[in-house]
């Protein structure tokens, strides 16, 4: 696959791995030497005694360049009598590369021995590597691009880190990301010293894997004795990935799958291509769940058979001799559940010290092997009350709550132990109070806050993340790794969008990179800001706000966005768009679509408009439409990832996802009979209840509505107008004459597809009664009422609101409410360069969030850095005034210092809030459930306002919170998802 984008067009290419220096160009000039060009190869030379995945990844990188120029590199295996050549070099050698690893390659060792190559800053660190170009390397040869590795997944990092830059993604298999070709292939004349990466094992867990990718094993690959597909054909495709994404870990697939039994060859395939093999949380010494029930005599339970539990995890030990191995000890009960019986903790430690036995027994020493322990759920327990303790140079493997929002992280002497500390993460989840497992769901700006404040609190030894079904996940596995890879080049809030254009980049070209990264980054906001598998026809207010109309335009937009750049992308680049970015577009929009019209079709079937059958008719063309885009994806490029998203979407209700999808509820209005009363019908803003006729929501005999108040400040108010009968109808609006109506008479059909009408409702305010008064708009129609009914009245409170002159900045209420987003302080007052506020674009539900900057800080009083927010309130309430934050839904990291503000108005006295209540031995704080669904911790408290100006003062008193939206209200907060809409602000810059 090849795409030939506009080469000419564009000014001199940079090729950049993304985050990482340039040591390629395509350019040739005096600042480079030429490595292969279309018909003249390039030779990669590897000291045949070097480690067999640097060959490996040697020969992916020769296939690499034939992507590019058209000729396939050659691999020579040098020194010794193994000097091969790898393929048929066809036309000439232009140029060469010599890689290798330290202490592995005599020819790299001389090289460093003879001076021409200067490994001091890198040799014996973890992963590291230099990359320059030598001089006469060897008789014969002019210079060449010399990539020497501190150990074996540092040289074969350098090669990839040129496959890369030569233009060939991570994902150009497992996403299908096409090439450009070029005419030449250069070395700039450059030194990269690479070091270690920031986080030592970096890995991924493949679960919750049926019923996609299982589905997808089982046509593609023969199932083992045992059942599974899961062999090394798969594997080795998922090795490559991740050395291509600069990751070394693996928890491999365990849903019915044994890694190291199904297929005998995929452990020792993970250790020839330099893959660190571990198993899940809760499989200790490198045996899957299903080895237990498939080879173990009698309960997985060591207060009864210890005995089978010890030779079991020996055998374990045993088996992984002589493969880099990553111990997950400890141990859990049957099936993820904590273990039997009310000695589970002197079960636990016993357990661990005979694991340490064993593995001094087959490794002779007890910490010859890295090792983790996961404080998953109860284990956390039992760590955090009850004293359990691992020896010290076993990693604590820290957990989140399995969505994205991490428990706990190192504190006090914690952060001294040798085995320091990781986080097992979570993209993709299966349990309460929803599973997620369909699409992309992740706001990358949440990974980025949470993964760096997991590095900056010290938890640096292991980074591993659960990815699901791997596939629909590209972009924050990408963007994980990278983080984990090198978090110096992330250490800002705004690296995410920067991030994210440089992945579009190297994905799609840098042409379109910015309105790609563009796409992306609203997808990340708008899915970020409730995941699917919780939607329903509850959420968005259809009556407030214009809520969820608004969320639905933002979709469309979207979608119209995603699909324009999908049309200017070059034909080849599509499917990689297709399954990355465009599907996982298209499809939320549809699940945000389905859901809300069915909210609309509910509504309207209740107020008896015609109209609500052709909405539920919408749905069901929505409905289509989901399959429709399953299919697409599932027949994409003759099926290769059939099956991949066989994942069920709708209708979820408990943790598991369901078996057969079904539509909300839909409801049908008897559209052969009149309604009783009449022939027409008009809604308001912000009521449930129509006129003219009776309904629940309002006890008038059904003549009036009432319109939420309007004012100089607020946005206009609508009016619809539908039918609710067999006929035709003309219909007028009359009112004062500062009233303005965007339409103000017309003809209502029932048999028009949508028939109903919404009249925006505005004021002439240099004409408009000064203060508060109420008018009185009347409808009049060519038709009755029915037998009963009058005709409707709707009166409009409208407040002339004026401020004061002295008042230039800030907020200014409406409707008994002032909305602010975050990021939108007047001024931050108390900061210093050690520590104050900074916003992360595009995070949480709305805006933005705004953070404390140190990670590390202490706790804070009212003596810190503050926000103040200018405001000014017309309402002059006698009672007190609520003030709601929306705040991050990060947790508690440190027990003893749970996440709390300070808030004040002027300077009456301050409140203290801790908003999240950790539970003693709960499994989560009060209130997560509702937190985590929601994407967002509320809280409340109460101040006295008056009418006039004033300043909102807000502390966070402790690292770690984020705060999104302040909300004050002075009695008119209606009910909504995301809360009100921005206030106003007067005076902005
Ligand atoms: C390059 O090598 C690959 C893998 O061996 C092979 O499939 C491909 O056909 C070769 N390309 C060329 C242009 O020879
Ligand atoms: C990348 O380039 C910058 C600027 O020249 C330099 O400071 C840095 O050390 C380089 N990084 C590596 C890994 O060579």
């Amino acid at each position: 696959m090849r795409w030939l984008l506009f080469t000419a067009l564009l000014p001199l290419q940079k090729v950049l791995a993304i985050g990482q220096n340039a040591t390629i160009s395509f350019d040739d000039t005096s600042d480079s030497i030429k490595l292969a060009s279309r018909y003249e190869y390039v030779q990669i030379a590897i000291d045949g005694a070097d480690w067999p995945g640097v060959i490996r990844a040697a020969k992916d990188l020769a296939v690499d360049f034939g992507r590019v120029t058209g000729t396939n590199g050659t691999v020579s295996l040098i020194g010794g009598s193994n000097s091969t050549d790898h393929g048929t070099p066809i036309g000439l050698n232009a140029g060469m590369i010599i890689a290798g690893t330290i202490g592995n390659s005599p020819t790299i060792d001389s090289m460093i021995e003879s001076g021409m190559v200067n490994v001091s800053k890198i040799q014996g660190q973890w992963e590291a590597f230099v990359s320059t170009i030598v001089p006469s390397p060897m008789p014969g040869v002019h210079e060449a691009l010399v990539i020497a590795g501190a150990d074996r997944r540092g040289t074969i990092f350098g090669l990839y880190d040129v496959s890369e830059q030569i233009g060939i993604s991570p994902w150009y298999w497992f996403a299908d990301v096409p090439w450009q070709q070029h005419d030449g292939i250069y070395a700039l004349r450059t030194t990269k010293e690479q070091g270690s990466p920031s986080v030592k094992y970096r890995g991924f867990f493949i679960n919750d894997e049926a019923p996609a990718l299982t589905g997808w094993m089982n046509q593609r690959y023969a199932k083992s004795k045992y059942g599974s597909a899961f062999g090394s054909d798969f594997y080795s495709h998922v090795f490559e990935l991740l050395l291509r994404l600069r990751a070394n870990y693996l928890w491999p697939a365990m849903w019915g799958s044994m890694f190291n039994v199904d297929d005998l060859d995929s452990q020792p395939l993970a250790e020839e291509y330099g893959i660190v093999m571990g198993t899940s949380h809760t499989e200790p010494m490198m045996r899957a769940t299903n080895e237990q029930t498939t080879f173990m005599k009698g309960p997985w339970q060591w207060n009864m058979n210890n005995a089978s539990m010890y030779s079991f995890m020996q055998d374990g030990a045993e088996r992984a001799k002589g493969h880099e191995s990553l111990f997950t000890m400890g141990a859990r009960g049957n099936a993820d559940t904590a273990l039997n019986g009310d000695d589970a903790i002197s079960q636990l430690e016993s357990i661990i010290e005979n694991q340490r036995k064993i593995l001094n027994d087959v490794y002779g020493n007890e910490s010859s092997m890295p090792q983790m322990w996961c404080l998953y759920k109860e284990v956390q327990d039992y760590y955090d009350y009850d004293g359990l303790r691992a020896p010290d140079d076993v990693t604590l493997l820290w957990v989140d709550d399995n969505w994205g929002n991490i428990r706990r992280l190192p504190i006090g002497n914690e952060t001294g132990r040798s085995g320091g500390a990781g986080v097992y993460y979570h993209f993709d989840y299966v349990g309460d109070p929803r599973n997620y497992k369909w699409i992309n769901t992740i706001q990358l700006q949440r990974t980025w806050e949470q993964m760096h404040f997991a590095y900056e609190r010290d938890a640096r030894e292991i980074w591993i993340v659960n990815v699901g079904d791997i596939k629909p996940l590209e972009i924050p596995i990408s963007h994980f790794f990278d983080l984990a890879y090198d978090i110096e080049q992330y250490r800002t809030p705004e690296s995410t969008s920067w991030w994210t254009e440089q992945w579009a980049a190297r994905e799609f070209g840098s042409e379109l990179a910015a309105d790609v990264a563009q796409v992306i980054m609203t997808y990340s906001n708008l899915a970020g800001k409730r995941k699917y598998e919780s939607m329903d026809s509850s959420i968005y207010s259809i009556i407030n706000y214009d809520e969820a109309n608004t969320v639905i335009r933002q979709w469309q937009d979207l979608s119209a966005e995603a699909q324009d750049l999908s049309d200017r992308l070059d034909v080849e680049a599509r499917p990689a768009y297709f399954e990355m970015i465009l599907h996982p577009v298209l499809a939320g929009a549809t699940v945000y679509d389905i859901h809300i019209s069915a909210a609309k079709n509910r509504l309207y079937t209740w107020q008896g408009r015609t109209s609500a059958n052709s909405i539920a008719n919408h749905v069901l063309d929505q409905w289509n439409f989901d399959h429709e885009l399953t299919q697409q994806y599932n027949q994409l490029l003759d099926g290769k990832w059939n099956h991949m998203m066989d994942q069920t979407h709708f209708y979820n209700n408990y943790w598991q996802g369901p078996m057969r999808q079904s539509t909300p509820s839909l409801y049908y209005i008897q559209l052969s009979e009149r309604g009783l009363a009449g022939d027409l019908g008009f809604a308001v803003e912000g009521q449930n209840g129509t006129v003219p006729g009776d309904d629940k929501y309002h006890g008038n005999g059904g003549a009036s509505l009432t319109f939420p108040p309007i004012d100089p400040y607020s946005p206009n108010r609508w009016i619809d107008i539908f039918s609710s009968g067999t006929t035709n109808a003309t219909w007028s609006l009359e009112g004062p004459s500062y009233i303005r109506f965007s339409q103000s008479f017309g003809e209502i059909s029932p048999s028009v597809n949508p028939s109903d009408i919404r009249v925006w409702v505005s004021v002439d305010w240099t004409r408009a009664p000064t203060g508060s008064t109420m008018a009185r708009i009347n409808a009049t129609s060519s038709t009755n009422y029915g037998t009963q009914y009058e005709a409707p009245i709707l009166y409009l409170p409208i407040n002339n609101t004026k401020l004061p002159a002295n008042f230039t900045s800030g907020f200014v209420e409406s409707d008994a409410t002032i909305s602010m987003e975050a990021e939108h302080y007047s001024r931050m007052t108390g900061s210093s360069d050690a520590l104050s506020y900074f916003t992360i674009p595009n995070y949480g539900k709305t805006l933005s969030g705004v953070a404390l900057t140190d990670y590390n800080a202490p706790s804070q009083n009212t003596s810190g850095p503050s926000l103040e927010y200018d405001f000014y309130a017309f309402s002059n309430i006698s009672r007190v005034a609520n003030i709601s934050l929306i705040l991050g839904q990060s947790l508690n990291t440190i027990p003893s210092r749970p996440l709390r503000y300070a808030i004040g108005i002027d300077d009456q006295e301050t409140k203290t809030v801790a908003y999240i209540t950790d539970r003693p031995r709960g499994t989560s704080p009060l209130g997560w459930e509702a937190a985590v669904l929601d994407a967002a911790w509320n809280s409340t408290s109460n101040h006295t306002i008056t009418a006039g100006k004033h300043t909102l003062k807000f502390w966070a008193l402790e690292p770690g919170l984020i705060l999104t939206k302040i909300v004050i209200n002075l009695g008119g907060v209606r009910q909504s998802y995301l809360g009100p809409p921005e206030s106003v602000r007067v005076g902005r810059k």
